[in-house]
Protein backbone atom coordinates (compact mmCIF):
# COMPACT_ATOMS: atom_id res chain seq x y z
CA UNK A 1 0.00 0.00 0.00
CA UNK A 2 1.27 3.39 -1.24
CA UNK A 3 0.32 6.77 0.16
CA UNK A 4 1.67 10.10 -1.71
CA UNK A 5 1.64 13.46 -0.64
CA UNK A 6 3.67 16.93 -1.39
CA UNK A 7 5.84 19.08 0.85
CA UNK A 8 5.91 22.54 0.12
CA UNK A 9 7.35 25.56 2.30
CA UNK A 10 4.64 27.82 0.18
CA UNK A 11 1.43 26.12 0.94
CA UNK A 12 0.96 27.09 4.42
CA UNK A 13 -1.77 26.85 7.04
CA UNK A 14 -0.68 29.11 10.03
CA UNK A 15 2.25 29.24 13.02
CA UNK A 16 2.27 26.70 14.85
CA UNK A 17 -0.16 27.75 18.35
CA UNK A 18 1.66 27.98 21.27
CA UNK A 19 -1.53 27.19 23.29
CA UNK A 20 -1.92 24.26 20.88
CA UNK A 21 0.09 21.83 23.41
CA UNK A 22 -2.51 22.39 26.99
CA UNK A 23 -3.97 20.56 28.86
CA UNK A 24 -6.33 20.36 32.32
CA UNK A 25 -6.00 19.81 35.62
CA UNK A 26 -9.47 19.71 37.21
CA UNK A 27 -10.55 18.87 41.08
CA UNK A 28 -11.98 15.92 40.03
CA UNK A 29 -10.64 12.30 41.21
CA UNK A 30 -6.79 12.08 41.67
CA UNK A 31 -5.97 14.66 39.69
CA UNK A 32 -5.73 17.48 41.97
CA UNK A 33 -5.54 15.99 45.58
CA UNK A 34 -2.94 12.69 45.20
CA UNK A 35 -1.71 14.04 41.36
CA UNK A 36 -0.25 17.67 41.26
CA UNK A 37 -0.71 18.23 45.35
CA UNK A 38 -0.04 15.79 47.99
CA UNK A 39 1.65 16.98 50.92
CA UNK A 40 3.94 14.55 52.98
CA UNK A 41 4.72 12.15 49.20
CA UNK A 42 8.89 12.33 49.52
CA UNK A 43 8.40 14.29 45.82
CA UNK A 44 6.42 17.22 47.72
CA UNK A 45 7.95 20.56 48.39
CA UNK A 46 7.16 22.63 51.09
CA UNK A 47 4.02 23.56 49.23
CA UNK A 48 3.11 20.06 49.01
CA UNK A 49 3.35 20.31 45.23
CA UNK A 50 4.92 17.05 43.50
CA UNK A 51 8.25 17.49 41.60
CA UNK A 52 8.21 14.85 39.60
CA UNK A 53 4.69 15.69 38.23
CA UNK A 54 6.57 19.37 37.58
CA UNK A 55 9.03 17.61 35.54
CA UNK A 56 6.95 15.17 33.70
CA UNK A 57 4.83 18.27 33.15
CA UNK A 58 7.65 19.82 32.07
CA UNK A 59 9.11 17.14 29.44
CA UNK A 60 5.60 16.93 28.13
CA UNK A 61 6.30 20.39 26.96
CA UNK A 62 2.77 21.76 28.26
CA UNK A 63 2.54 25.09 27.43
CA UNK A 64 -1.01 26.25 29.44
CA UNK A 65 -3.21 24.55 31.37
CA UNK A 66 -6.86 25.01 32.05
CA UNK A 67 -8.63 24.98 35.73
CA UNK A 68 -10.27 24.29 38.10
CA UNK A 69 -13.19 22.24 35.95
CA UNK A 70 -14.37 21.10 33.89
CA UNK A 71 -17.75 20.31 35.65
CA UNK A 72 -16.49 20.77 39.05
CA UNK A 73 -16.43 24.67 37.84
CA UNK A 74 -20.08 24.82 37.96
CA UNK A 75 -20.64 24.74 41.84
CA UNK A 76 -17.51 25.67 42.90
CA UNK A 77 -16.86 28.80 45.20
CA UNK A 78 -13.41 30.03 44.34
CA UNK A 79 -13.17 31.83 47.54
CA UNK A 80 -13.82 28.84 49.40
CA UNK A 81 -10.34 27.96 48.50
CA UNK A 82 -8.01 30.95 49.30
CA UNK A 83 -6.58 32.59 52.67
CA UNK A 84 -5.45 30.77 55.50
CA UNK A 85 -5.76 27.13 55.42
CA UNK A 86 -7.24 26.31 58.74
CA UNK A 87 -10.32 28.57 57.73
CA UNK A 88 -11.00 27.03 54.56
CA UNK A 89 -14.09 24.82 54.59
CA UNK A 90 -14.80 20.94 53.51
CA UNK A 91 -17.52 22.00 50.55
CA UNK A 92 -19.50 18.97 48.75
CA UNK A 93 -18.45 19.00 44.58
CA UNK A 94 -21.84 18.37 43.05
CA UNK A 95 -20.41 17.56 40.21
CA UNK A 96 -18.30 14.07 41.39
CA UNK A 97 -20.00 14.20 44.21
CA UNK A 98 -16.87 14.15 46.12
CA UNK A 99 -15.94 16.20 49.24
CA UNK A 100 -13.66 19.04 48.58
CA UNK A 101 -11.23 19.76 51.19
CA UNK A 102 -10.02 23.13 49.50
CA UNK A 103 -6.77 22.99 50.53
CA UNK A 104 -5.48 23.46 47.55
CA UNK A 105 -7.17 26.63 45.29
CA UNK A 106 -6.30 29.50 42.81
CA UNK A 107 -2.64 31.01 44.42
CA UNK A 108 -1.41 27.01 45.22
CA UNK A 109 -2.81 26.76 41.07
CA UNK A 110 -0.57 30.00 40.23
CA UNK A 111 2.39 29.19 42.08
CA UNK A 112 2.17 25.25 40.60
CA UNK A 113 1.79 26.97 36.97
CA UNK A 114 4.73 29.11 37.61
CA UNK A 115 6.62 25.93 38.28
CA UNK A 116 5.80 23.87 35.70
CA UNK A 117 6.00 26.97 33.11
CA UNK A 118 2.76 26.79 31.85
CA UNK A 119 0.08 29.78 31.14
CA UNK A 120 -3.05 29.46 33.20
CA UNK A 121 -6.26 29.32 31.34
CA UNK A 122 -9.05 29.97 34.38
CA UNK A 123 -12.36 28.78 34.29
CA UNK A 124 -15.60 30.50 35.89
CA UNK A 125 -18.58 29.55 37.48
CA UNK A 126 -21.72 30.05 35.48
CA UNK A 127 -23.78 27.02 36.64
CA UNK A 128 -24.80 28.16 40.07
CA UNK A 129 -23.22 32.09 39.98
CA UNK A 130 -22.61 34.47 37.78
CA UNK A 131 -21.65 37.73 36.76
CA UNK A 132 -20.88 39.52 40.20
CA UNK A 133 -18.17 36.49 41.09
CA UNK A 134 -16.92 36.26 37.36
CA UNK A 135 -16.04 39.78 38.18
CA UNK A 136 -15.01 39.34 42.07
CA UNK A 137 -12.65 37.10 40.68
CA UNK A 138 -11.35 39.00 38.44
CA UNK A 139 -10.83 41.53 40.79
CA UNK A 140 -9.26 38.83 43.11
CA UNK A 141 -6.47 37.58 40.30
CA UNK A 142 -5.66 40.19 38.36
CA UNK A 143 -6.36 43.70 39.46
CA UNK A 144 -3.43 45.56 41.26
CA UNK A 145 -4.73 46.41 44.88
CA UNK A 146 -6.69 49.06 46.57
CA UNK A 147 -9.55 47.55 46.12
CA UNK A 148 -12.01 44.84 48.18
CA UNK A 149 -11.02 42.01 46.06
CA UNK A 150 -6.93 42.58 45.06
CA UNK A 151 -6.34 43.69 48.38
CA UNK A 152 -7.65 40.06 49.90
CA UNK A 153 -4.97 38.52 47.67
CA UNK A 154 -2.39 40.99 49.21
CA UNK A 155 -3.63 40.14 52.42
CA UNK A 156 -3.29 36.26 51.60
CA UNK A 157 0.65 36.93 50.82
CA UNK A 158 0.42 37.51 47.22
CA UNK A 159 1.18 40.90 46.41
CA UNK A 160 1.52 41.16 42.70
CA UNK A 161 -1.63 39.92 40.31
CA UNK A 162 -1.55 36.84 38.51
CA UNK A 163 -1.92 38.86 35.48
CA UNK A 164 -4.51 35.75 33.94
CA UNK A 165 -5.11 36.05 29.84
CA UNK A 166 -7.87 33.73 29.31
CA UNK A 167 -10.63 33.11 30.77
CA UNK A 168 -13.79 29.84 29.74
CA UNK A 169 -16.95 31.75 30.73
CA UNK A 170 -18.36 27.94 32.41
CA UNK A 171 -18.01 24.62 31.45
CA UNK A 172 -20.39 22.39 29.42
CA UNK A 173 -23.67 24.36 30.12
CA UNK A 174 -25.30 22.85 27.43
CA UNK A 175 -24.89 19.36 29.35
CA UNK A 176 -27.74 17.44 31.30
CA UNK A 177 -25.61 16.40 33.54
CA UNK A 178 -24.39 20.26 34.34
CA UNK A 179 -25.25 22.05 37.55
CA UNK A 180 -26.96 24.79 36.51
CA UNK A 181 -27.92 24.08 32.63
CA UNK A 182 -29.10 26.35 30.28
CA UNK A 183 -30.35 27.18 27.09
CA UNK A 184 -28.63 28.15 24.05
CA UNK A 185 -30.01 31.59 24.13
CA UNK A 186 -29.61 31.71 28.20
CA UNK A 187 -26.36 30.93 28.54
CA UNK A 188 -25.27 33.67 25.62
CA UNK A 189 -26.51 36.36 27.50
CA UNK A 190 -25.25 35.18 30.34
CA UNK A 191 -21.88 34.96 28.79
CA UNK A 192 -21.97 38.36 26.94
CA UNK A 193 -23.13 40.42 30.03
CA UNK A 194 -20.36 38.20 32.68
CA UNK A 195 -18.05 38.73 29.31
CA UNK A 196 -18.74 42.34 29.16
CA UNK A 197 -18.40 42.97 33.01
CA UNK A 198 -15.18 41.21 33.41
CA UNK A 199 -13.94 43.17 30.21
CA UNK A 200 -14.55 46.43 31.98
CA UNK A 201 -12.44 45.41 34.88
CA UNK A 202 -9.54 43.77 32.62
CA UNK A 203 -9.24 44.75 28.90
CA UNK A 204 -6.87 42.52 27.97
CA UNK A 205 -8.56 39.52 28.68
CA UNK A 206 -9.64 37.25 26.30
CA UNK A 207 -12.84 35.07 26.16
CA UNK A 208 -13.75 31.38 25.57
CA UNK A 209 -17.37 30.97 24.95
CA UNK A 210 -18.52 27.06 25.79
CA UNK A 211 -19.66 25.68 22.82
CA UNK A 212 -21.51 21.96 22.42
CA UNK A 213 -20.10 19.54 24.81
CA UNK A 214 -19.23 17.24 22.24
CA UNK A 215 -20.30 16.78 18.56
CA UNK A 216 -23.26 14.03 19.38
CA UNK A 217 -24.90 16.68 21.16
CA UNK A 218 -28.94 16.80 19.64
CA UNK A 219 -28.54 20.30 19.95
CA UNK A 220 -24.84 20.61 17.93
CA UNK A 221 -24.58 22.78 15.88
CA UNK A 222 -27.46 24.85 16.70
CA UNK A 223 -26.11 25.80 20.40
CA UNK A 224 -22.87 27.22 19.42
CA UNK A 225 -25.55 29.49 17.03
CA UNK A 226 -27.61 30.68 19.65
CA UNK A 227 -24.63 31.34 21.79
CA UNK A 228 -22.86 33.28 19.30
CA UNK A 229 -26.44 34.93 18.40
CA UNK A 230 -25.89 36.71 21.99
CA UNK A 231 -22.01 36.92 22.76
CA UNK A 232 -20.37 36.88 19.25
CA UNK A 233 -19.35 40.24 20.18
CA UNK A 234 -17.70 40.12 23.06
CA UNK A 235 -16.04 36.85 23.19
CA UNK A 236 -12.74 35.31 21.03
CA UNK A 237 -13.42 31.95 20.84
CA UNK A 238 -15.81 29.32 21.44
CA UNK A 239 -14.87 25.52 23.00
CA UNK A 240 -14.85 22.44 21.28
CA UNK A 241 -14.48 19.15 23.61
CA UNK A 242 -14.21 15.71 22.36
CA UNK A 243 -13.28 11.69 24.24
CA UNK A 244 -12.83 9.10 22.08
CA UNK A 245 -13.34 5.47 22.16
CA UNK A 246 -13.99 2.39 20.17
CA UNK A 247 -17.80 2.17 19.70
CA UNK A 248 -18.64 -1.69 18.84
CA UNK A 249 -16.75 -3.64 16.87
CA UNK A 250 -15.79 -0.49 14.69
CA UNK A 251 -11.88 -0.42 15.22
CA UNK A 252 -11.37 0.84 11.88
CA UNK A 253 -14.01 3.93 13.49
CA UNK A 254 -11.55 4.58 16.74
CA UNK A 255 -8.56 4.28 14.65
CA UNK A 256 -9.85 7.05 12.47
CA UNK A 257 -11.14 9.41 15.48
CA UNK A 258 -8.81 12.08 14.08
CA UNK A 259 -11.23 12.59 10.67
CA UNK A 260 -14.29 12.74 13.65
CA UNK A 261 -12.56 15.63 15.22
CA UNK A 262 -11.64 17.02 11.34
CA UNK A 263 -15.28 17.12 10.75
CA UNK A 264 -16.65 18.91 14.14
CA UNK A 265 -13.33 21.41 13.71
CA UNK A 266 -14.87 22.17 10.43
CA UNK A 267 -18.68 22.22 11.52
CA UNK A 268 -17.83 24.65 14.28
CA UNK A 269 -15.75 26.90 12.21
CA UNK A 270 -18.79 26.44 9.41
CA UNK A 271 -21.08 27.67 12.36
CA UNK A 272 -19.14 30.90 13.60
CA UNK A 273 -18.32 31.87 10.12
CA UNK A 274 -22.23 31.65 9.87
CA UNK A 275 -22.98 34.04 12.67
CA UNK A 276 -20.18 36.48 11.09
CA UNK A 277 -22.19 36.75 8.15
CA UNK A 278 -25.55 37.25 9.38
CA UNK A 279 -23.74 39.93 11.60
CA UNK A 280 -21.87 41.31 8.65
CA UNK A 281 -18.89 40.90 10.41
CA UNK A 282 -15.83 39.90 9.21
CA UNK A 283 -14.40 38.89 12.54
CA UNK A 284 -13.36 34.95 12.38
CA UNK A 285 -13.70 33.49 16.18
CA UNK A 286 -10.89 31.29 16.86
CA UNK A 287 -11.36 27.74 18.33
CA UNK A 288 -10.50 26.66 21.94
CA UNK A 289 -10.41 22.82 21.59
CA UNK A 290 -10.13 22.65 25.68
CA UNK A 291 -10.73 19.04 26.15
CA UNK A 292 -9.62 16.48 24.35
CA UNK A 293 -8.63 13.01 24.79
CA UNK A 294 -9.70 9.01 24.87
CA UNK A 295 -11.42 8.03 27.44
CA UNK A 296 -13.04 4.44 27.95
CA UNK A 297 -16.58 6.23 28.80
CA UNK A 298 -18.21 2.74 28.33
CA UNK A 299 -16.24 1.65 31.87
CA UNK A 300 -17.38 4.77 33.80
CA UNK A 301 -20.98 4.34 35.71
CA UNK A 302 -21.56 8.05 35.68
CA UNK A 303 -21.58 10.36 38.20
CA UNK A 304 -25.01 9.51 40.00
CA UNK A 305 -23.09 6.55 41.88
CA UNK A 306 -20.68 8.13 43.94
CA UNK A 307 -19.98 8.06 47.10
CA UNK A 308 -19.34 11.09 48.88
CA UNK A 309 -14.89 10.86 49.50
CA UNK A 310 -12.20 12.89 49.50
CA UNK A 311 -10.23 12.38 46.06
CA UNK A 312 -11.85 9.08 44.73
CA UNK A 313 -10.23 7.28 41.69
CA UNK A 314 -12.10 8.44 39.14
CA UNK A 315 -11.45 7.48 35.41
CA UNK A 316 -8.11 6.38 35.92
CA UNK A 317 -8.22 4.78 31.87
CA UNK A 318 -4.99 3.02 31.32
CA UNK A 319 -3.59 3.33 28.12
CA UNK A 320 -2.33 1.19 25.27
CA UNK A 321 -0.09 1.52 22.26
CA UNK A 322 -3.21 1.66 20.13
CA UNK A 323 -4.38 4.50 21.91
CA UNK A 324 -1.64 6.35 21.52
CA UNK A 325 -1.42 5.83 18.15
CA UNK A 326 -4.93 7.44 17.94
CA UNK A 327 -3.86 10.12 20.18
CA UNK A 328 -0.84 11.33 17.79
CA UNK A 329 -3.45 10.93 14.99
CA UNK A 330 -5.63 13.89 17.03
CA UNK A 331 -2.65 15.95 17.62
CA UNK A 332 -2.38 15.96 13.51
CA UNK A 333 -5.64 17.08 13.21
CA UNK A 334 -5.20 19.58 15.60
CA UNK A 335 -1.93 21.37 13.76
CA UNK A 336 -3.86 21.00 10.45
CA UNK A 337 -6.68 22.87 11.95
CA UNK A 338 -3.61 25.60 13.65
CA UNK A 339 -5.61 28.66 11.54
CA UNK A 340 -8.62 28.65 13.77
CA UNK A 341 -7.69 26.08 16.71
CA UNK A 342 -5.43 28.31 18.60
CA UNK A 343 -5.58 26.87 22.17
CA UNK A 344 -6.20 22.61 22.74
CA UNK A 345 -6.22 20.82 26.49
CA UNK A 346 -5.17 17.45 26.70
CA UNK A 347 -7.97 16.74 29.46
CA UNK A 348 -6.41 15.70 31.89
CA UNK A 349 -3.17 16.06 33.04
CA UNK A 350 -2.44 13.75 35.71
CA UNK A 351 -4.10 10.43 36.80
CA UNK A 352 -7.82 11.17 35.87
CA UNK A 353 -7.50 10.12 31.66
CA UNK A 354 -4.07 11.54 31.85
CA UNK A 355 -0.45 10.92 30.01
CA UNK A 356 0.96 11.27 33.95
CA UNK A 357 -0.01 8.49 36.31
CA UNK A 358 1.14 8.81 40.13
CA UNK A 359 0.40 6.33 43.41
CA UNK A 360 1.40 7.81 46.68
CA UNK A 361 3.76 4.77 47.65
CA UNK A 362 5.55 5.45 44.15
CA UNK A 363 6.95 8.09 41.86
CA UNK A 364 5.53 9.41 38.83
CA UNK A 365 5.17 7.60 35.19
CA UNK A 366 3.97 8.37 31.85
CA UNK A 367 1.30 6.74 29.92
CA UNK A 368 1.80 5.36 26.49
CA UNK A 369 -0.37 9.01 25.18
CA UNK A 370 2.66 10.94 26.71
CA UNK A 371 4.87 10.29 24.17
CA UNK A 372 3.08 11.13 20.65
CA UNK A 373 2.16 14.12 22.81
CA UNK A 374 5.69 14.81 24.02
CA UNK A 375 7.50 14.52 20.63
CA UNK A 376 4.79 16.34 18.85
CA UNK A 377 4.67 19.24 21.11
CA UNK A 378 8.92 19.65 20.97
CA UNK A 379 9.21 19.27 17.30
CA UNK A 380 5.83 20.86 15.81
CA UNK A 381 8.15 23.60 15.27
CA UNK A 382 7.24 26.97 12.83
CA UNK A 383 4.42 26.32 10.31
CA UNK A 384 1.72 23.95 9.43
CA UNK A 385 2.29 23.07 5.64
CA UNK A 386 -0.75 22.32 3.74
CA UNK A 387 -0.77 18.55 3.12
CA UNK A 388 -3.12 16.67 1.09
CA UNK A 389 -2.33 13.18 1.25
CA UNK A 390 -3.35 10.52 -1.51
CA UNK A 391 -3.95 7.56 0.44
CA UNK A 392 -6.09 4.40 -0.03
CA UNK A 393 -9.24 4.06 1.65
CA UNK A 394 -10.59 1.62 4.88
CA UNK A 395 -13.65 1.01 5.27
CA UNK A 396 -15.57 2.02 8.76
CA UNK A 397 -18.94 0.79 10.04
CA UNK A 398 -19.80 3.78 11.47
CA UNK A 399 -17.59 6.70 9.95
CA UNK A 400 -18.05 4.90 5.89
CA UNK A 401 -14.63 5.43 3.88
CA UNK A 402 -11.90 6.51 5.58
CA UNK A 403 -8.03 7.52 4.72
CA UNK A 404 -5.75 4.41 5.92
CA UNK A 405 -2.93 6.54 6.23
CA UNK A 406 -2.64 10.41 7.62
CA UNK A 407 -0.10 13.13 7.11
CA UNK A 408 0.64 16.57 8.39
CA UNK A 409 3.65 18.33 8.65
CA UNK A 410 5.54 21.67 10.12
CA UNK A 411 8.40 23.16 8.91
CA UNK A 412 11.07 25.68 10.37
CA UNK A 413 11.48 28.85 8.12
CA UNK A 414 14.46 29.82 9.78
CA UNK A 415 16.35 26.22 9.53
CA UNK A 416 14.59 24.71 6.86
CA UNK A 417 13.82 21.41 9.24
CA UNK A 418 10.64 19.97 8.74
CA UNK A 419 8.73 17.63 10.55
CA UNK A 420 6.57 14.68 9.18
CA UNK A 421 3.69 12.96 11.49
CA UNK A 422 2.21 10.14 9.84
CA UNK A 423 -0.28 7.37 11.19
CA UNK A 424 -1.31 4.17 8.76
CA UNK A 425 -4.50 2.72 10.11
CA UNK A 426 -4.71 0.16 8.32
CA UNK A 427 -4.62 -3.40 10.82
CA UNK A 428 -3.03 -5.60 8.00
CA UNK A 429 0.16 -4.13 6.21
CA UNK A 430 2.56 -1.99 6.43
CA UNK A 431 2.67 1.20 4.04
CA UNK A 432 5.27 3.19 2.03
CA UNK A 433 4.70 7.20 2.41
CA UNK A 434 6.37 8.54 -0.69
CA UNK A 435 6.86 12.86 -0.01
CA UNK A 436 7.76 14.68 -2.84
CA UNK A 437 9.26 17.68 -0.95
CA UNK A 438 9.73 20.88 -2.70
CA UNK A 439 13.40 22.60 -2.71
CA UNK A 440 16.13 21.48 -1.13
CA UNK A 441 17.28 17.30 -0.80
CA UNK A 442 16.79 16.52 2.74
CA UNK A 443 18.48 14.19 5.54
CA UNK A 444 16.94 12.10 8.05
CA UNK A 445 17.55 13.55 11.45
CA UNK A 446 15.16 11.38 13.51
CA UNK A 447 12.52 8.94 12.64
CA UNK A 448 10.30 7.12 15.74
CA UNK A 449 7.59 4.89 15.67
CA UNK A 450 4.85 3.62 17.93
CA UNK A 451 2.94 1.14 17.51
CA UNK A 452 2.85 -1.78 14.47
CA UNK A 453 3.20 -4.47 17.19
CA UNK A 454 2.11 -5.13 20.94
CA UNK A 455 -0.97 -2.77 20.69
CA UNK A 456 -2.09 -3.66 23.66
CA UNK A 457 0.58 -3.10 25.93
CA UNK A 458 0.68 -0.31 28.32
CA UNK A 459 2.93 1.10 31.09
CA UNK A 460 1.93 0.95 34.82
CA UNK A 461 3.89 1.94 37.91
CA UNK A 462 5.23 -2.02 37.64
CA UNK A 463 6.73 -1.42 34.29
CA UNK A 464 6.76 2.25 33.62
CA UNK A 465 8.94 2.36 30.59
CA UNK A 466 7.42 -0.54 29.05
CA UNK A 467 5.84 1.19 26.30
CA UNK A 468 8.39 4.05 24.51
CA UNK A 469 8.76 5.50 20.41
CA UNK A 470 11.62 3.32 19.00
CA UNK A 471 14.31 4.65 16.85
CA UNK A 472 13.73 3.46 13.01
CA UNK A 473 15.73 3.44 10.14
CA UNK A 474 13.21 2.60 7.59
CA UNK A 475 13.19 5.28 5.34
CA UNK A 476 15.16 6.24 2.01
CA UNK A 477 15.99 10.03 0.72
CA UNK A 478 16.94 10.98 -2.50
CA UNK A 479 17.17 14.47 -4.51
CA UNK A 480 13.05 14.43 -4.88
CA UNK A 481 11.79 13.59 -1.03
CA UNK A 482 11.94 11.13 1.11
CA UNK A 483 10.02 7.43 1.45
CA UNK A 484 9.10 6.33 4.96
CA UNK A 485 7.64 2.54 5.92
CA UNK A 486 4.55 3.25 8.21
CA UNK A 487 4.12 -0.28 10.10
CA UNK A 488 0.11 -1.44 10.32
CA UNK A 489 -1.59 0.73 12.87
CA UNK A 490 1.06 2.94 14.06
CA UNK A 491 2.08 6.62 14.53
CA UNK A 492 5.71 8.05 12.74
CA UNK A 493 7.47 10.88 13.14
CA UNK A 494 10.01 12.10 10.82
CA UNK A 495 12.41 14.99 11.46
CA UNK A 496 14.32 16.24 8.31
CA UNK A 497 17.18 19.16 7.53
CA UNK A 498 18.20 20.65 4.51
CA UNK A 499 21.41 18.87 3.08
CA UNK A 500 24.21 21.39 2.60
CA UNK A 501 27.20 21.85 0.80
O1 LIG B 1 -12.69 15.76 31.94
C1 LIG B 1 -13.76 15.13 32.58
C2 LIG B 1 -15.08 15.86 32.38
O2 LIG B 1 -15.47 15.72 31.04
C3 LIG B 1 -15.09 17.35 32.60
O3 LIG B 1 -15.31 17.70 33.92
C4 LIG B 1 -16.24 17.81 31.76
O4 LIG B 1 -16.10 19.13 31.32
C5 LIG B 1 -16.31 16.78 30.65
O5 LIG B 1 -17.59 16.30 30.47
Amino acid sequence: MTCTATLDPAFVIAPVPPRLFGSFVEHMGRCVYGGVYEPGHPEADAEGLRADVIELTRELGVSAVRYPGGNFVSGYRWEDGVGPREDRPVALDLAWRSLEPNTFGLNEFMSWARQAGVEPIMAVNLGTRGVEDACNLLEYANFPAGTRYSDLRVAHGVRDPHRIRTWCLGNEMDGPWQIGRKTGTEYGRLAAETGKAMRRIDPSIELVACGSSNERMPTFGSWEADVLDEAFDVVDSISLHAYFEQHGEDRVGFLASAQVMDDFIDGVVATCDHIAAKKRSRRRLKLSFDEWNLWHESRFAGQDHLDWARAPRLIEDEYTVEDAVVLGNLLMSLLRHSDRVTIACLAQLVNVIAPIRTEPDSGAWRQTIFHPFALTARHARGEVLRVEPNSPVLHSETLGDVAAVDVTATRDAETGETTVFAVNRDESQAATLRLAMAGEEHAVVEHVVLGGRDLLATNSKAAPRGVEPRSSTRHSTDPKGLSVELPPVSWTMVRTAPVTG
